[in-house]
């Protein structure tokens, strides 16, 4: 499966959706996560993502490994999201901060 990361937290261009095949984004408040019980491992949103927040399981950063546990958590919990959307007026501020998890809202 796929795991988005860190580095879309507060940033959520969902650039992402628009190209996933089977809408397995899943819609949180500042990120957005992938339900791993839907990825197929296409890779199309890797390169979509203006962020680069986008990892294959086997590939994420070692600092970002629990992010794959939180997608799956998440993805339980949040529901789906099938079209892009505006990204916060802020994206762009954010983008190059590195430690946001503490901002993550649920
Ligand atoms: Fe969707 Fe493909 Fe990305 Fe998985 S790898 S989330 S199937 S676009
Ligand atoms: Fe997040 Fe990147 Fe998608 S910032 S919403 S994973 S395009």
């Amino acid at each position: 499966t796929y795991v988005v990361t860190e580095s879309c937290i507060k940033c959520k261009y969902t650039d992402c959706v628009d190209v996933c095949p089977v809408d397995c984004f899943r819609e949180g408040p500042n990120f957005l996560v992938i339900d791993p019980d839907e990825c197929i491992d296409c890779t199309l949103c890797v390169s979509e993502c203006p962020a680069e927040a986008i990892f294959a399981e086997d590939d994420v950063p070692a600092a970002q490994q629990h992010f794959t546990a939180l997608n799956a958590e998440l993805a339980k919990q949040w529901p789906a999201i099938i079209e892009r959307k505006e990204p916060p007026a802020d994206a762009d501020e954010w983008l190059k901060v590195k430690e946001k998890l503490k901002l993550l809202e649920r």
